[in-house]
């Protein structure tokens, strides 16, 4: 028998839609795929060689658990040169991949029953983790009319005895809001004056479009900053998803609990990864931003023709590489291959009929959404949006 802590653990109720989009594709039909979580781009070749160089200098042997001084003091420096913030080494831990980094820290933070604040629509795991530490989820549900992001007041009428960790993730996946300085300032006064804890996950923060600008909320005053824990990694801006980097920085009592617990579970993370992430994070930064360009011009793309779409309402996003329409207004109609009820079935009807693999966002908290990734071509976005809209003319 399984324990009953793993048995918690629901597989992704979106999974079914991206298993059927996968079974499609090895009988052979072409389909247009907006699911991927992930940069379309090579990882830049300096930072390819940093780690070929690893290799071949034989740094292929354990590390100190939480990672290299080199990589502690690059992520230092990163966060000096783009936050403004001074952090000892040893207040820095690096872990394998941003998901071990936020799992890090709950397991830090959270005590069975705590309570651990999630505003909607969230990043699919925050929840599934929150239930591997024994915590108790409080979902803040928002939607397009407060751009996807919650206030101070609806922060503060959630905060029971109970609450622990507030998660906050600007620039947002699955939406792109990005909360503004004047927004974080306000809940960074409500968990300073609960004393609550707060996870920051940043790993899109140098994904911004039209002037938006990243403000982290531990740059906010020396209190919010001692109840903070950054969480940020190399996987989107450099495009080194399969290295496996992530890293915190807190205070260092923080720090030292993920430093005792991933001493015995993990250890390192992988010492080439280690390296190449140095030459990610202090080399040359132009790769980043020809990505983000091309990430622009198709964020441009995929609004416009979205927008053309008579009930599609899609909220510009500031950041990432999603775009997250409301799709409710098809809900009661039919498809030639079904009823379409809620996202899910929405999304399995446009995949069945159209060949377009979208996210619904129950998946993400968020019923009355999907979520499309633009980390795909300019013509792949043509197309399979050029599928959706000749679809949803066949809903009736
Ligand atoms: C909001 C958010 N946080 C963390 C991660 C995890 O990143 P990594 O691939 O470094 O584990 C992702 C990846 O999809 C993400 O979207």
């Amino acid at each position: 028998m399984t324990s009953k802590r793993s048995n918690r653990i629901e597989p992704s109720i979106t999974m079914a839609v991206s298993n059927l989009a996968q079974d499609m594709k090895r009988n052979g039909e072409n389909v247009i795929g907006f699911g991927a979580g992930e940069p379309d781009f090579d990882t830049p070749d300096h930072i390819k060689a940093a780690g070929i160089k690893a290799i071949q200098d034989g740094k292929t042997k354990y590390t100190a658990a939480t990672g290299l001084v080199e990589l502690k003091q690059a992520i230092a420096d990163k966060l000096r040169r783009d936050q403004g913030l001074e952090y000892a080494l040893d207040a820095i831990t690096v872990n394998c991949g941003a998901k071990h980094s936020v799992y890090n820290v709950m397991a830090a933070i959270v005590d069975p029953g705590d309570e651990v604040i999630i505003p909607a629509p969230y990043w699919v795991s925050y929840p599934e983790q929150v239930k591997l530490v024994d915590g108790e989820s409080v979902i803040l549900n928002t939607g397009p009319e407060s751009h996807f992001k919650i206030t101070a007041e609806q922060l503060e009428a959630a905060i029971t005895p109970k609450s622990k960790l507030l998660i906050m993730n600007s620039p947002s996946n699955p939406t792109g809001m990005v909360y503004s300085r004047e927004e974080l300032q306000a809940i960074a006064d409500v968990v300073v004056k609960h004393g609550i804890y707060v996870l920051s996950d940043e790993i899109y923060e140098d994904l911004l479009y039209d002037g938006a600008e990243h403000v982290s909320i531990a740059e906010l005053g020396d209190a919010i900053r001692e109840l903070t824990v950054i969480v940020n990694g190399v996987s989107k801006a450099y495009s080194m998803t399969g290295w496996r980097i992530g890293y915190t920085a807190s205070n260092v009592s923080i720090a030292k609990a993920i430093a005792r617990m991933q001493s015995h579970t993990t250890s390192n993370p992988t010492s080439i990864s280690q390296w190449a992430a140095i030459e990610a994070l202090s080399g040359d930064q132009e790769p980043v931003q020809e990505m983000l360009r091309a990430f622009a011009t198709r964020r441009t793309l995929i609004l416009e023709l979205l927008n053309e779409i008579d009930g599609i309402e899609c909220l510009a996003p500031q950041g990432a590489f999603y775009a997250f329409p409301t799709i409710s207004g098809w809900y009661g109609k039919t498809a030639p291959t079904g009823p379409i009820t809620d996202s899910v079935s929405f999304c399995e009807h446009l995949l069945k009929g159209a060949k377009v693999a979208a996210v619904p966002g129950i998946g993400f908290g968020q019923d009355d959404c999907m979520r499309l990734s633009y980390a795909s071509s300019e013509a792949t976005i043509r197309e399979g949006i050029g599928r959706i809209k000749a679809w949803v003319d066949t809903l009736v």
